[in-house]
């Protein structure tokens, strides 16, 4: 089953028949908020707003873990982050999508594993991640190709057969936030290759793979990064454009979610083969 992150400006999910609204606990906390089951176009998908249904929840205080623990817990293996960025790459102008291929983390303070040796909780289940957990292993999983290439080859098809300006790789450079960034800090993710930056990218990506699924981003360019617009970034801005695109987001999931096949065609599942120590 796909699960959908919504970002900023994104609370519920537009087209969404809402079958059943759940609360759930996990392991690792409360996730930002309920988890909204329903159907589009047949097939049953979720729903988590990563910020909260009200937005309570500042980027480096997501619980991260949490949201992609109570989606597993959902039975999805598919997941969809969408965010909202600022554009750094000089051909990206604001609206424009970006599905991202790579990332780079600035972050400072996350948790952003499940598998903590000795310090990890135990849960229930029986597959291969509960079995990770329970016997504490120590973990590094793979990230050479973090985004999922079938999700990603199936988003570029949507978008062109739309007709949207979109960019069907770039590299999504997370920094710790709440604040945007300084030029000189965009300048030097710019020298580093970066194409796109935002604050929630991270560690949300890796939890996914850490738990076999299959996760990608679709970016939505709110803004152009601090010190290449010339004038001062606002929550405001960023919103807005979020809504001007809502209808946009909705016809591409609705296409996603059609396109999508039952079976995975890719690699991701196994990420965790021979990943532990
Ligand atoms: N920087 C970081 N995060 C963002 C931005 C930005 O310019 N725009 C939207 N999210």
């Amino acid at each position: 089953m796909l699960g959908v992150i919504g970002g900023s400006g994104l609370y519920k999910l537009p087209g969404l028949k809402v079958i059943e609204e759940k609360e759930i606990d996990t392991p690792f906390g409360k996730p930002s908020s309920p988890l909204i089951i329903g159907e589009v176009k047949g097939k049953k998908i979720v729903f988590l707003a990563r910020h909260g249904k009200k937005h309570s929840y500042p980027p480096h205080l997501v619980p991260y873990r949490a949201n992609l623990w109570a989606l597993r817990e959902a039975g999805v293996n598919r997941v969809l982050g969408i965010f909202a960025v600022g554009g750094i790459n000089k051909l990206l102008l604001p609206g424009d999508f970006v599905i991202i291929h790579d990332f780079m983390d600035f972050t400072k303070m996350r948790k952003s594993t499940f598998y903590e040796g000795i310090y990890s909780p135990d849960v229930e289940g029986e597959d291969k991640v509960a079995k990770l957990l329970n016997e504490k292993k120590v973990v590094h999983i793979d990230v050479s190709s973090p985004y999922c290439p079938e999700m990603r080859s199936i988003l570029s098809e949507v978008l062109k057969e739309k007709g949207l300006r979109f960019h069907e790789k770039g590299v999504y450079a997370c920094t710790e936030g709440p604040r945007f960034e300084t030029p000189s800090e965009i300048k030097m993710l710019d020298r580093l290759g970066a194409d796109v930056v935002g604050m929630t990218g991270y560690p949300e990506v890796v939890l996914a793979r850490e738990l076999t699924m299959c996760y990608a981003g679709l970016c939505v360019v709110a803004n152009p990064a601090a010190g290449i617009a010339g004038y001062r970034l606002t929550s405001d801005e960023v919103i807005s454009l979020m809504k001007e695109k809502e209808d946009q987001v909705r016809d591409i999931l609705i296409s996603f979610i059609e396109k999508l096949p039952e079976e995975r065609g890719c690699e991701c599942e196994k990420v965790l083969e021979g990943a532990e120590v």
